[in-house]
């Protein structure tokens, strides 16, 4: 693995979703890449998930869950920071069945307890996705779905074009949520090594997604779509995988 110079462990309090939880939530509550780029992708690619059990993997504060539940899921979520599932709690109600709880841990689940599973924005935040994947592919029934989003793995080199695009490697980017300064800190890894990672968790690559934001944007949003032209543009990639 590898270091971007200046995005060294030692930066305050980066991830720090319990400090920053309430500015995040409001900020992903309306902005492009959440509102109206990621969230509406998410509920394209799931589909009809009416009477799904659907589990919501590093749920912060359930916008997606709240969606998918919209559309007739019955969802469950877990999040490592305790504050978001508190706001997630109170967006879902109490009869939604959230957990504090981490990824990289084993699952407080039983096996095959879901239809589909969600991991949004929550994978590039760790170095070795082994154990969250292995732990996804348990929790689904066989032939269940795992939407998966990540940051574009161009994103390193787009910001930092000295890197090895094929190095795991660490990188921070700095964040203004709602008026409060953030440090997100997360895992490059190049695209093969993602798809190689989810067949070796016994996951079938379904579909690999680059869409447009919502139509919505253009008019919401017109000084950052002039930029784009051809109406897309590179933030996230999305994955549709299938449990073997
Ligand atoms: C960018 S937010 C995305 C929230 C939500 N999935 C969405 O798409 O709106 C990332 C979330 O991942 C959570 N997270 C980060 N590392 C985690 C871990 N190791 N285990 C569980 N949750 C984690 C954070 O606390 C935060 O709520």
């Amino acid at each position: 693995m590898s270091a971007i110079p200046g995005s060294s462990a030692d930066m305050a309090m980066e991830n720090d979703y319990d400090g920053f939880a309430e500015a995040y939530t409001i900020e992903n509550e309306t902005s492009l890449i959440n509102a109206y780029y990621a969230r509406p992708a998410i509920v394209d690619l799931a589909g009809d998930v009416a009477g799904r059990r659907i589990l919501d993997a590093g749920c912060g504060s359930g916008p997606v869950s709240a969606a998918l539940r919209d559309r007739g899921a019955v969802v469950s979520g877990f999040d490592r920071s305790a504050r978001m599932v508190e706001l997630a709690r109170q967006r879902l109600g109490d009869d939604v069945d959230l957990r504090v709880a981490d990824i990289t841990r084993p699952f407080p689940y039983p096996d095959g307890a879901f239809d589909d599973a969600v991991a949004a924005l929550v994978l590039h935040y760790l170095e070795d996705w082994t154990a969250p994947l292995a732990e996804l592919r348990r929790v689904l029934k066989p032939g269940g779905r795992l939407i998966v989003v990540v940051n574009h793995p161009i994103m390193l080199k787009i910001v930092h074009r000295e890197t090895d695009y094929f190095a795991i490697t660490r990188w921070s980017d700095e964040y203004d949520f709602n008026g409060q300064k953030a440090v997100l800190t997360y895992w490059h890894r190049p695209l093969h090594a993602m798809t190689d990672a989810f067949t070796a968790a016994g996951f079938r690559t379904a579909i690999i997604s680059e869409p447009p934001p919502a139509p919505e944007a253009h008019e919401l949003f017109p000084d950052e779509m002039a930029g784009f032209p051809s109406g897309a543009f590179i933030s996230f990639l999305f994955f549709v995988l299938e449990a073997a």
